[in-house]
Protein backbone atom coordinates (compact mmCIF):
# COMPACT_ATOMS: atom_id res chain seq x y z
CA UNK A 1 0.00 0.00 0.00
CA UNK A 2 1.05 3.35 -0.62
CA UNK A 3 0.55 6.17 1.95
CA UNK A 4 -0.28 9.68 0.51
CA UNK A 5 -0.40 12.80 2.76
CA UNK A 6 -3.72 11.98 4.11
CA UNK A 7 -2.72 8.57 4.74
CA UNK A 8 0.43 8.14 7.85
CA UNK A 9 2.10 4.89 8.33
CA UNK A 10 2.12 5.80 12.07
CA UNK A 11 -2.05 6.53 12.23
CA UNK A 12 -3.90 4.89 14.89
CA UNK A 13 -7.08 4.91 12.66
CA UNK A 14 -7.89 1.61 11.39
CA UNK A 15 -6.64 1.17 7.48
CA UNK A 16 -7.10 -1.06 5.15
CA UNK A 17 -4.27 -3.54 5.64
CA UNK A 18 -5.18 -3.43 9.34
CA UNK A 19 -7.92 -6.31 8.24
CA UNK A 20 -5.68 -9.17 7.73
CA UNK A 21 -3.20 -7.85 10.41
CA UNK A 22 -5.33 -7.64 13.00
CA UNK A 23 -8.08 -10.81 12.70
CA UNK A 24 -5.31 -13.34 14.10
CA UNK A 25 -3.71 -11.38 16.11
CA UNK A 26 -6.75 -10.13 18.19
CA UNK A 27 -6.37 -11.58 21.71
CA UNK A 28 -9.84 -13.86 22.89
CA UNK A 29 -9.93 -13.48 26.54
CA UNK A 30 -8.58 -11.59 29.33
CA UNK A 31 -5.25 -13.55 30.36
CA UNK A 32 -4.15 -12.96 26.27
CA UNK A 33 -4.98 -8.98 26.77
CA UNK A 34 -1.62 -7.27 27.55
CA UNK A 35 -2.60 -3.45 28.94
CA UNK A 36 -5.66 -1.82 30.41
CA UNK A 37 -5.17 -3.06 33.70
CA UNK A 38 -7.63 -0.48 35.67
CA UNK A 39 -10.01 -1.22 32.62
CA UNK A 40 -9.80 -4.96 32.74
CA UNK A 41 -9.94 -5.32 36.61
CA UNK A 42 -13.14 -4.06 36.27
CA UNK A 43 -14.28 -5.59 33.77
CA UNK A 44 -13.95 -8.85 35.02
CA UNK A 45 -15.65 -8.20 37.69
CA UNK A 46 -18.85 -6.73 36.22
CA UNK A 47 -18.85 -9.66 33.43
CA UNK A 48 -18.46 -12.32 36.70
CA UNK A 49 -21.17 -10.72 38.91
CA UNK A 50 -23.53 -10.30 35.89
CA UNK A 51 -23.31 -13.95 35.01
CA UNK A 52 -23.46 -15.37 38.38
CA UNK A 53 -26.90 -13.44 38.48
CA UNK A 54 -27.67 -14.53 34.94
CA UNK A 55 -28.44 -11.08 33.53
CA UNK A 56 -26.71 -8.81 30.56
CA UNK A 57 -23.67 -6.90 31.34
CA UNK A 58 -24.47 -3.63 31.56
CA UNK A 59 -24.28 -1.01 28.53
CA UNK A 60 -20.16 -0.23 28.28
CA UNK A 61 -18.95 3.08 26.81
CA UNK A 62 -14.97 2.67 25.49
CA UNK A 63 -13.10 6.01 24.88
CA UNK A 64 -9.93 6.91 23.76
CA UNK A 65 -7.31 7.28 20.83
CA UNK A 66 -8.01 5.67 18.04
CA UNK A 67 -6.23 1.73 17.98
CA UNK A 68 -6.32 0.81 21.54
CA UNK A 69 -7.78 -2.29 21.00
CA UNK A 70 -11.71 -1.27 21.79
CA UNK A 71 -13.02 -3.46 19.17
CA UNK A 72 -10.43 -5.89 20.13
CA UNK A 73 -11.99 -5.57 24.05
CA UNK A 74 -15.08 -5.96 23.02
CA UNK A 75 -14.79 -9.62 21.53
CA UNK A 76 -12.75 -10.57 24.48
CA UNK A 77 -15.93 -9.25 26.48
CA UNK A 78 -18.64 -11.00 24.36
CA UNK A 79 -16.36 -14.16 24.70
CA UNK A 80 -15.84 -13.77 28.25
CA UNK A 81 -19.55 -13.79 29.05
CA UNK A 82 -20.15 -16.44 26.17
CA UNK A 83 -22.37 -14.50 23.86
CA UNK A 84 -22.35 -13.32 20.45
CA UNK A 85 -20.97 -10.23 19.22
CA UNK A 86 -22.53 -7.94 16.26
CA UNK A 87 -20.20 -5.24 15.46
CA UNK A 88 -21.55 -2.33 13.27
CA UNK A 89 -20.41 1.70 13.37
CA UNK A 90 -22.25 5.31 13.61
CA UNK A 91 -22.07 5.89 10.19
CA UNK A 92 -22.77 2.70 8.99
CA UNK A 93 -26.37 2.84 10.84
CA UNK A 94 -27.75 4.92 7.92
CA UNK A 95 -31.59 4.92 8.84
CA UNK A 96 -33.24 4.41 12.22
CA UNK A 97 -34.70 1.21 10.49
CA UNK A 98 -31.45 -0.07 10.29
CA UNK A 99 -30.91 -0.11 13.66
CA UNK A 100 -34.20 -1.53 14.82
CA UNK A 101 -33.15 -4.90 12.61
CA UNK A 102 -30.00 -5.28 14.44
CA UNK A 103 -31.63 -4.80 17.83
CA UNK A 104 -34.25 -7.77 16.90
CA UNK A 105 -31.94 -9.56 15.83
CA UNK A 106 -29.99 -9.82 18.84
CA UNK A 107 -30.12 -12.63 20.85
CA UNK A 108 -31.00 -12.76 24.88
CA UNK A 109 -27.29 -11.03 26.47
CA UNK A 110 -26.18 -10.40 23.45
CA UNK A 111 -23.43 -7.68 22.69
CA UNK A 112 -23.71 -5.28 19.86
CA UNK A 113 -20.96 -2.88 19.42
CA UNK A 114 -21.19 0.57 17.77
CA UNK A 115 -17.72 1.80 16.75
CA UNK A 116 -17.43 5.37 16.20
CA UNK A 117 -20.86 5.77 18.32
CA UNK A 118 -20.95 9.72 18.21
CA UNK A 119 -21.45 9.48 14.79
CA UNK A 120 -24.75 8.15 14.78
CA UNK A 121 -27.69 10.25 13.23
CA UNK A 122 -29.89 11.93 16.06
CA UNK A 123 -32.78 9.77 14.63
CA UNK A 124 -30.61 6.96 15.02
CA UNK A 125 -29.60 8.27 18.66
CA UNK A 126 -33.58 8.40 20.10
CA UNK A 127 -34.11 4.48 19.19
CA UNK A 128 -31.22 3.64 21.24
CA UNK A 129 -32.47 5.37 24.50
CA UNK A 130 -35.89 2.96 25.13
CA UNK A 131 -33.54 0.34 23.74
CA UNK A 132 -31.00 0.95 26.52
CA UNK A 133 -33.21 2.03 29.18
CA UNK A 134 -35.95 -0.58 29.03
CA UNK A 135 -35.06 -2.80 26.38
CA UNK A 136 -38.12 -1.61 24.21
CA UNK A 137 -38.48 -0.32 20.58
CA UNK A 138 -40.83 2.08 20.17
CA UNK A 139 -42.48 2.05 17.00
CA UNK A 140 -45.03 4.29 14.99
CA UNK A 141 -47.17 2.70 12.86
CA UNK A 142 -49.22 4.94 9.79
CA UNK A 143 -49.48 8.40 9.59
CA UNK A 144 -51.03 11.41 10.93
CA UNK A 145 -54.38 11.70 13.44
CA UNK A 146 -54.50 7.87 13.11
CA UNK A 147 -50.93 6.99 13.52
CA UNK A 148 -50.14 4.39 16.50
CA UNK A 149 -47.11 3.50 18.85
CA UNK A 150 -46.24 0.36 19.95
CA UNK A 151 -43.63 -0.68 22.08
CA UNK A 152 -41.71 -4.05 21.09
CA UNK A 153 -39.89 -6.09 23.75
CA UNK A 154 -36.33 -6.11 22.74
CA UNK A 155 -33.78 -9.20 24.02
CA UNK A 156 -31.87 -8.15 27.12
CA UNK A 157 -28.85 -7.10 25.45
CA UNK A 158 -25.53 -4.95 26.29
CA UNK A 159 -24.44 -2.26 24.15
CA UNK A 160 -20.52 -1.62 23.73
CA UNK A 161 -19.72 2.07 22.24
CA UNK A 162 -16.35 3.22 20.89
CA UNK A 163 -15.58 6.53 20.44
CA UNK A 164 -12.19 8.78 20.50
CA UNK A 165 -13.87 11.44 22.87
CA UNK A 166 -16.83 10.65 25.76
CA UNK A 167 -17.37 14.86 25.42
CA UNK A 168 -18.67 14.05 21.59
CA UNK A 169 -21.87 11.92 22.80
CA UNK A 170 -24.74 14.32 23.54
CA UNK A 171 -25.57 13.73 27.47
CA UNK A 172 -29.09 11.65 27.16
CA UNK A 173 -27.14 8.89 25.39
CA UNK A 174 -23.65 8.98 28.07
CA UNK A 175 -26.06 8.99 30.49
CA UNK A 176 -27.62 5.26 29.70
CA UNK A 177 -23.71 3.62 29.70
CA UNK A 178 -23.48 2.01 33.08
CA UNK A 179 -19.91 1.84 32.94
CA UNK A 180 -17.32 4.09 31.02
CA UNK A 181 -13.83 3.37 30.45
CA UNK A 182 -10.94 5.37 29.36
CA UNK A 183 -8.36 3.29 27.69
CA UNK A 184 -5.21 4.51 27.58
CA UNK A 185 -1.73 4.66 25.80
CA UNK A 186 -0.05 1.89 26.22
CA UNK A 187 3.59 1.84 27.42
CA UNK A 188 6.16 0.53 25.59
CA UNK A 189 6.87 -2.15 28.05
CA UNK A 190 3.21 -3.71 27.56
CA UNK A 191 3.98 -2.45 23.71
CA UNK A 192 7.30 -4.96 23.55
CA UNK A 193 4.81 -7.97 25.55
CA UNK A 194 2.25 -7.44 22.41
CA UNK A 195 4.47 -7.44 19.73
CA UNK A 196 6.14 -10.52 21.12
CA UNK A 197 3.25 -12.31 21.02
CA UNK A 198 2.11 -11.52 17.45
CA UNK A 199 5.68 -12.75 16.20
CA UNK A 200 5.25 -15.67 17.76
CA UNK A 201 1.70 -15.80 16.01
CA UNK A 202 3.24 -14.76 13.25
CA UNK A 203 5.99 -17.23 13.40
CA UNK A 204 8.54 -14.26 13.03
CA UNK A 205 11.55 -14.62 15.34
CA UNK A 206 12.34 -11.60 16.71
CA UNK A 207 14.94 -10.57 19.55
CA UNK A 208 13.98 -7.69 22.87
CA UNK A 209 15.92 -5.38 21.42
CA UNK A 210 14.40 -5.35 17.59
CA UNK A 211 10.93 -5.72 20.17
CA UNK A 212 11.85 -3.17 21.78
CA UNK A 213 13.04 -0.57 18.64
CA UNK A 214 9.47 -1.33 17.14
CA UNK A 215 8.04 -0.74 20.81
CA UNK A 216 9.44 2.80 20.81
CA UNK A 217 8.46 3.82 17.55
CA UNK A 218 4.97 2.62 17.59
CA UNK A 219 3.00 5.93 19.52
CA UNK A 220 2.08 3.70 22.30
CA UNK A 221 -0.42 2.06 20.17
CA UNK A 222 -1.25 -1.70 19.45
CA UNK A 223 -2.38 -1.11 15.75
CA UNK A 224 0.68 0.57 15.24
CA UNK A 225 2.92 -1.67 16.76
CA UNK A 226 1.69 -4.75 14.75
CA UNK A 227 1.27 -2.80 11.25
CA UNK A 228 4.97 -2.36 12.28
CA UNK A 229 5.55 -5.51 13.12
CA UNK A 230 4.54 -7.06 9.53
CA UNK A 231 6.20 -4.46 7.43
CA UNK A 232 9.37 -5.06 9.52
CA UNK A 233 9.11 -8.94 9.14
CA UNK A 234 9.02 -8.28 5.06
CA UNK A 235 12.14 -6.28 5.63
CA UNK A 236 13.80 -8.97 7.54
CA UNK A 237 12.99 -12.00 5.00
CA UNK A 238 13.94 -9.96 2.27
CA UNK A 239 17.26 -8.30 3.71
CA UNK A 240 18.18 -10.27 6.42
CA UNK A 241 17.66 -13.39 6.22
CA UNK A 242 14.12 -13.62 8.55
CA UNK A 243 15.26 -12.17 12.22
CA UNK A 244 13.62 -9.25 13.09
CA UNK A 245 16.41 -7.59 15.31
CA UNK A 246 17.58 -3.58 16.57
CA UNK A 247 19.18 -3.64 12.88
CA UNK A 248 16.30 -5.00 10.63
CA UNK A 249 13.78 -2.97 12.85
CA UNK A 250 15.64 0.25 12.26
CA UNK A 251 16.76 0.11 8.84
CA UNK A 252 12.87 -0.67 7.71
CA UNK A 253 11.30 1.96 10.21
CA UNK A 254 13.75 4.59 8.87
CA UNK A 255 12.85 3.57 5.25
CA UNK A 256 9.05 4.46 6.33
CA UNK A 257 10.11 7.87 7.54
CA UNK A 258 9.29 6.81 10.96
CA UNK A 259 11.51 8.59 12.96
CA UNK A 260 13.45 6.96 16.47
CA UNK A 261 10.32 7.89 18.60
CA UNK A 262 7.65 7.46 16.37
CA UNK A 263 7.19 11.26 15.30
CA UNK A 264 6.16 12.00 11.71
CA UNK A 265 6.36 15.56 9.76
CA UNK A 266 2.59 16.14 11.03
CA UNK A 267 3.88 15.86 14.71
CA UNK A 268 6.90 17.66 13.54
CA UNK A 269 5.62 20.59 11.99
CA UNK A 270 3.08 20.89 14.71
CA UNK A 271 5.63 21.15 17.54
CA UNK A 272 7.75 23.55 15.71
CA UNK A 273 5.25 25.78 14.27
CA UNK A 274 4.28 26.29 18.28
CA UNK A 275 8.28 27.08 18.38
CA UNK A 276 8.76 29.37 15.56
CA UNK A 277 5.50 31.05 15.32
CA UNK A 278 4.34 31.10 18.91
CA UNK A 279 7.48 31.06 21.08
CA UNK A 280 6.70 27.52 22.26
CA UNK A 281 3.22 28.78 23.55
CA UNK A 282 0.92 28.84 25.14
CA UNK A 283 -0.75 29.24 21.77
CA UNK A 284 -4.62 27.90 21.65
CA UNK A 285 -5.32 25.12 19.69
CA UNK A 286 -7.69 26.51 17.50
CA UNK A 287 -4.36 28.40 16.18
CA UNK A 288 -2.65 25.72 15.86
CA UNK A 289 -5.04 23.80 14.02
CA UNK A 290 -5.37 26.70 11.80
CA UNK A 291 -1.32 27.37 11.28
CA UNK A 292 -0.73 23.70 10.31
CA UNK A 293 -3.67 23.03 8.76
CA UNK A 294 -5.15 19.94 10.68
CA UNK A 295 -8.71 19.91 12.49
CA UNK A 296 -8.42 20.47 16.01
CA UNK A 297 -10.12 17.60 17.05
CA UNK A 298 -7.86 15.38 15.09
CA UNK A 299 -5.17 17.05 16.61
CA UNK A 300 -7.08 16.48 20.23
CA UNK A 301 -7.82 13.05 20.00
CA UNK A 302 -5.11 11.89 17.84
CA UNK A 303 -1.66 13.61 17.79
CA UNK A 304 -1.62 15.22 21.24
CA UNK A 305 -2.15 12.68 23.79
CA UNK A 306 1.17 11.02 22.20
CA UNK A 307 3.07 14.36 22.46
CA UNK A 308 1.97 14.82 26.04
CA UNK A 309 2.62 10.78 27.04
CA UNK A 310 6.45 12.14 25.75
CA UNK A 311 6.28 15.30 28.40
CA UNK A 312 6.25 17.44 24.65
CA UNK A 313 3.66 18.93 24.79
CA UNK A 314 1.55 20.07 28.03
CA UNK A 315 -2.16 21.50 28.12
CA UNK A 316 -2.56 24.81 30.60
CA UNK A 317 -5.86 27.10 30.41
CA UNK A 318 -4.22 29.80 28.70
CA UNK A 319 -3.15 27.33 25.69
CA UNK A 320 -0.71 24.33 24.49
CA UNK A 321 3.24 24.91 25.60
CA UNK A 322 6.47 22.98 24.33
CA UNK A 323 8.08 21.35 27.11
CA UNK A 324 11.39 20.88 27.96
CA UNK A 325 12.36 17.50 25.88
CA UNK A 326 10.41 18.54 22.92
CA UNK A 327 13.45 21.40 22.41
CA UNK A 328 15.90 18.24 22.78
CA UNK A 329 14.90 16.21 20.62
CA UNK A 330 14.69 18.77 17.56
CA UNK A 331 18.07 19.96 19.34
CA UNK A 332 16.80 22.98 19.75
CA UNK A 333 17.52 25.85 22.17
CA UNK A 334 15.04 26.42 25.08
CA UNK A 335 13.53 29.31 25.43
CA UNK A 336 14.59 31.96 28.69
CA UNK A 337 13.24 31.44 31.74
CA UNK A 338 11.29 34.71 32.91
N1 LIG B 1 -3.21 -6.90 20.07
C1 LIG B 1 -3.76 -5.68 20.01
N2 LIG B 1 -4.01 -5.21 21.23
C2 LIG B 1 -3.60 -6.13 22.10
C3 LIG B 1 -3.59 -6.21 23.52
N3 LIG B 1 -4.02 -5.22 24.27
N4 LIG B 1 -3.10 -7.33 24.07
C4 LIG B 1 -2.65 -8.31 23.30
N5 LIG B 1 -2.62 -8.28 21.98
C5 LIG B 1 -3.10 -7.21 21.37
Amino acid sequence: MIFDDNERIVTGDYIEEDTEIESGLRPRQFSDYIGQEKVKTNLEIYIKAALDRKEALDHVLLYGPPGLGKTTLAGVIANEMGVNLRITSGPAIEKAGDLAAILTNLSEHDILFIDEIHRMSRMVEEILYPAMEDYALDIIIGKGPSAKSIRLDLPKFTLIGATTRAGNLSAPLRDRFGVISRLELYTNDELVKIIKRSASLLNVEIDDEGAKEIASRSRGTPRIANRFLKRVRDFAEVKFNGKITKNTADAALSSMEVDKIGLDNIDSKMILTMINSFGGGPVGLDTIAASIGEDANTIEDVYEPYLMQLGFVSRTPRGRIVMPPAYEHFNLAKPEEN
